[in-house]
C-alpha cells in the first residue's frame, strides 16, 4: 500500500458541494474517500466509493476502517454532509427534528471522531465543517431554527476541536456558505435568493471549493469560520 499520498474524506460527496470538494481534491492529487447513502463505485482507483447513512454510527466505523485498509491513513475530513428543513418553529415536526440531528450533528459526531483518532497516529490533519451563516445571521424570510441550531452547533464545536488539537497538529475551521447555487435550490426560487445578498447574487459551489481549499493549504489557521456568504455576515 502507498501511503505516502495524502487521503482527503468528504462526506455528501454524491452531489452538489460535496462532489464537487471530491473532484478538486482528487485535482490536487488527494487521494478521497467519498460517502453518501447514494454514493456509486468509481472507476478511479484514487477514490474509495463508501454508501451509507452518515447519521449511524456503523457507517462512519465502516468509512474509516475501508479508507485505512485501502490508503492507510486520512488528512483531511470535510464534514460537508447536510441537510436543510426551513419552517416556522412550531411547525417542525419530530421526525424533522431527528433527521436534521441525526444528519447534521450526530454524522459530524461519529466521523468525526474516528478520522481524528487516525490524524492523531500520524500527528496532524485537518477537519472542515460546511456550516451556514444562517447559524449567525437569522433572517426572517428563512425560519430555520434547526439549521441554527445545528450548524451553529458545529461553529462552536470548530472551535472547540481546534482549540483542544492545537497542539497536536490538527487544524480544525469551518466554511459558512450564504445560499449556494445547488441542486437544494429550484431554478424558479434564484432571483429570489439572488436578492438575499448584499452583493446581488448567490454563491456557486466554486466559491466553497476555493474556500475550504484556502483552508487546507493555510497552516496558520485555525478555529476560523470563514463566511463565504455574499456579505451576509456582514450586515444588509
Ligand atoms: N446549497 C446551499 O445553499 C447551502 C447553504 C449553506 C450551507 N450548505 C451546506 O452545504 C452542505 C452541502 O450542501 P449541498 O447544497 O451540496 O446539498 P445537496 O446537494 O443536498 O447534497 C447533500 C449531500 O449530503 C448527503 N446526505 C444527505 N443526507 C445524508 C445522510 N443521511 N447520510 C449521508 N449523506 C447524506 C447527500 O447524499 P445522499 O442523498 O446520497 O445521501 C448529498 O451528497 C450541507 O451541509 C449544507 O447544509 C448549503
Amino acid at each position: 500500500m502507498d501511503s505516502d499520498r495524502k487521503v482527503a474524506l468528504i462526506t455528501g460527496a454524491s452531489q452538489g458541494i460535496g462532489a464537487a470538494l471530491a473532484g478538486a481534491y482528487r485535482e490536487r492529487g488527494y487521494r478521497v474517500v467519498a460517502t453518501a447513502r447514494s454514493m456509486r463505485p468509481s472507476d478511479d482507483p484514487d477514490i474509495l466509493a463508501v454508501a451509507g447513512d452518515i447519521a449511524e454510527r456503523s457507517t462512519a466505523e465502516r468509512v474509516i476502517s475501508e479508507a485505512v485498509t485501502r490508503f492507510g491513513r486520512v488528512d483531511t475530513l470535510v464534514n460537508n454532509a447536510g441537510i436543510f428543513i426551513a419552517k416556522p418553529f412550531t411547525d417542525y415536526t419530530e421526525a424533522d427534528y431527528l433527521m436534521v440531528l441525526g444528519v447534521n450533528t450526530t454524522g459530524f459526531f461519529h466521523i468525526t471522531q474516528l478520522a481524528i483518532a487516525q490524524m492523531e497516529k500520524r500527528g496532524g490533519g485537518h477537519v472542515v465543517q460546511i456550516t451556514t451563516t444562517l447559524a449567525e445571521q437569522a433572517n426572517s424570510k428563512v425560519p430555520a431554527v434547526l439549521a441554527a441550531l445545528t450548524k451553529g452547533g458545529l461553529n462552536a464545536a470548530t472551535r472547540s476541536l481546534a482549540i483542544e488539537y492545537a497542539g497536536r497538529g490538527i487544524r480544525v475551521n469551518a466554511v459558512a456558505p450564504g445560499i449556494i447555487r445547488t441542486p437544494m435550490h429550484p431554478p424558479e426560487s434564484h432571483a429570489a435568493l439572488d436578492g438575499m445578498h448584499p452583493l446581488g447574487h448567490m454563491g456557486d459551489i466554486s466559491d466553497i471549493v476555493q474556500a475550504v481549499l484556502y483552508l487546507e493549504a493555510a497552516p496558520f489557521v485555525t478555529g476560523e469560520i470563514l463566511h463565504v456568504d455574499g456579505g451576509q455576515s456582514a450586515g444588509r
